[in-house]
């Protein structure tokens, strides 16, 4: 038999960017401890559709953990209670009976609320169209396999690419920095042979995108890492640190 749980939800209600948010509290009643938190946000949702009222608003699409499109901060955790988990693949069977969850949206000036918990997450966009790409000509695949990769390089270029883009670092950061975003997506392509090449400008364009979009810097809390679904680590704001430092002494501004 499926064991079921009945929760209070205090969720975060907010029309639009510019209207003033409140928390509102609904019940969620038999949910099955198997169903995903976001599975249980349907099933309130469903009442409130059959009631007239406006659904709660949340992002998702792949819900397996590989996009990036959801996130909450569910008890004042980003992605929820779960280590390692993102709030879609966060099961019902981490709560008690008669538990209350609050769940509000991010919260940094670099992500404003679009309505309840969805966020405009765009500024990752804009820093990874600032350089987050390479586009020197690598030849076809026989030109890649030519050029050797030691295999410590290659799992911790592979480690960083697990970066979904979620936001969770940023919402958990104290100082809203996107740091260990921006270090996981330098990381992956400057390990990396075809990644080299445009290392330098990559590092100062990405950091001043950026600093420009309200982003604060990195005093080492380590939250990000800790809140961070994929296990990201901040050795990789470390080696972000070390690429835009070399890129500024070293390499002229083109
Ligand atoms: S570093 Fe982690 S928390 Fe930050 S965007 Fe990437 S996956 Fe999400
Ligand atoms: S919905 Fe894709 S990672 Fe959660």
């Amino acid at each position: 038999m499926t064991r079921t749980i009945s929760l209070t939800l205090k969720v975060w209600r907010q029309k639009s960017l510019e209207s003033k948010g409140r928390f509102e509290a609904y019940p969620a009643k038999d949910i099955s401890i198997d169903m995903s938190f976001l599975e249980m946000l349907d099933v309130v949702n469903e009442a409130l559709t059959l009631r007239g009222e406006d659904p709660i608003v949340f992002d998702h699409d792949c819900r397996e953990g590989i996009c990036g499109m959801c996130g909450a901060v569910v008890n004042g955790r980003a992605h929820g209670p779960e280590k390692g988990t993102t709030l879609c693949q966060l099961h019902m069977r981490h709560f008690s009976d008669g538990d209350t969850i609050v769940i509000e949206p991010w919260r940094s000036r670099g992500f404003p609320v679009l309505k309840d918990l969805a966020v405009d997450r765009s500024a990752f966009d804009v820093i990874i169209q600032a350089g987050g790409y390479i586009s020197v000509n690598t030849g076809g695949a026989p030109d890649g396999n030519t050029v050797a990769v030691p295999q410590q390089m290659a799992e911790l270029a592979m480690d960083a690419a697990e970066c979904i883009g979620c936001g969770a670092c940023v919402a958990a950061c104290p100082n809203a920095s996107a740091m260990l975003f921006v270090g996981a997506k330098i990381s992956h392509l400057v390990m990396l042979p075809q990644g080299k090449p445009e290392a330098a400008r990559r590092a100062r364009a990405m950091i001043k995108a950026m600093d420009a979009l309200s982003f604060g810097n990195c005093t080492n809390e380590r939250e990000c890492e800790a809140a961070c679904p994929k296990e990201i680590s901040i050795t990789n704001i470390a080696r972000l640190n070390r690429e835009f430092i070399k890129a500024s002494f070293f390499s002229p501004v083109e």
